[in-house]
């Protein structure tokens, strides 16, 4: 008898071969007509409850499946960070588009999986999210991973976005339809069924909003578990959101903050030496990775011999002087400590090194930046994971 193939075995075909660059060209589409109009339907989502206190932006935690480079949250965050105070969580097979992701935003939680694995990491860990999106990746999977996806979603979400060929949606079965894009051109697709799919997932309200086809998207498929905005609405922010003016007051909203650089942004901190010592009293760690240069160590030991004598400190850093003097290369010992403090002039450079390292070993370690502008969500995502060291996502933990 055959056994099922592992989830290893399983994704090493979805691996891509060669470099990166698909994932930076990915990372930077977040602007294209349907990422807006994504945008546009995401917003109608969000503000269709109750207005958030004055001064405050509403929460809303959305989760990509088959996020890959992560244009979906970026394209979120740019448009309507302003108004939506957004968290992320991702999911792909792609292991390099994860850690890509990482780099780039380190707030999101990450997690590997296929449909079958999908299941059996929501069977071990608590994921939750108001709006789960699949965009663009059903119409290259099989019908019934299609199908253990959205009822694998509607165990996170109330609410989905499907962006995907919209054309077999009220069928029964998948079936490959001869479609045309926008410019004409013939091809032919998996389209499944899905109004009926996402009814089998326990979503009892769904509306279909048709968006400028193109292949792997044909239109939206919002589907809830609560009552949805009449569909006209939808399609009245999906149609508003592809207008230049929604882009344009984004793109002045962000040139406005770049031209203004004496004022810090408002998601950053700078934490001290000393309050990076108050996270490692508080965590009750005895060993500490250092990663800077020789003046901020030569500072952060003398801080640490003054209040916690009890503590070692390792040195890392990436200039050869600094190498001459005791300090040693950044490898993968830097996480046999209990937590990393990185600071110095450098710090932005060797942050996301660490980052990068922590993503291929499968290793996590808290980890403190004593440095000007590091964003909130750096600092908080990677300080306040020590119950996640050493994860590995085959386990159920996130991914990093
Ligand atoms: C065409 S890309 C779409 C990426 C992204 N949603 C976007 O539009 O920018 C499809 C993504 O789905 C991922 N994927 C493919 N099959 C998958 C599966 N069975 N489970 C999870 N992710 C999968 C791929 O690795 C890829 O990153």
């Amino acid at each position: 008898m055959e056994s099922t193939p592992s989830f290893e075995e399983r994704i090493v075909s979805q691996q891509r071969a060669g470099d990166g660059a698909y994932l930076a060209a990915q990372w930077d589409r977040y602007s294209a007509k349907h990422f807006l109009q994504l945008c546009g339907l995401v917003s109608a989502l969000a503000t269709a409850d109750d207005a958030p206190a004055s001064g405050t932006r509403r929460k809303v935690r959305v989760l990509d499946y088959g996020c890959s480079s992560g244009a979906v949250f970026r394209s979120l965050e740019y448009h309507l960070g302003d108004r939506i105070d957004f968290s992320f969580v991702g999911i792909d097979v792609d292991r390099r588009a994860l850690g890509f992701i990482l780099a780039k935003m380190p707030g999101v939680e990450l997690y590997e999986a296929d449909a079958i694995r999908l299941s059996e990491l929501l069977d071990e860990t608590l994921i939750t999210a108001d709006i789960a999106v699949v965009f663009q990746c059903c119409y290259a999977l099989a019908g019934q991973d299609t199908d253990q996806i959205l009822k694998g979603l509607s165990r996170v979400a109330p609410t989905v976005v499907v962006a995907d060929h919209i054309d077999n949606c009220f069928g029964v079965e998948s079936s490959v339809m001869t479609l045309r894009d926008a410019a004409d051109r013939v091809y032919e697709a998996t389209c499944h069924p899905f109004a009926h799919l996402l009814a089998e997932a326990g979503y009892t309200n769904v509306c279909v909003l048709p968006a400028t086809p193109w292949k792997g998207l044909t239109g939206f498929i919002v589907a809830s578990r609560n009552p949805l905005p009449p569909c006209t609405q939808l399609e009245e922010h999906i149609a508003e959101a592809a207008q230049p003016e929604f882009a344009e007051a984004a793109n002045k909203r962000h040139a406005i903050r770049k031209a203004a650089p004496a004022a810090a942004p408002v998601n950053s901190v700078s934490p001290s030496i000393d309050e990076a010592l108050d996270e490692i009293a508080a965590r009750r760690c005895r060993t500490v990775s250092v990663y800077g240069d020789r003046p901020f160590v030569e500072a952060f030991r003398t801080a640490v011999n003054a209040t916690m004598a009890d503590v070692d400190t390792v040195w890392f850093s990436g200039s050869f002087a600094d190498v001459e003097h005791g300090a040693r290369v950044l490898d993968r010992t830097v996480l046999s400590s209990e937590c990393v403090v990185v600071g110095g002039p450098l710090a932005r450079l060797y942050h996301p090194r660490l980052l990068r390292l922590m993503a291929r070993t499968g290793t996590v370690r808290p980890v403190f930046p004593v440095a000007i502008r590091f964003s909130r969500g750096s600092r908080r995502t990677t300080g306040t994971r020590s119950t996640n060291d050493g994860c590995s996502c085959s386990r159920g933990k996130p991914w990093r």
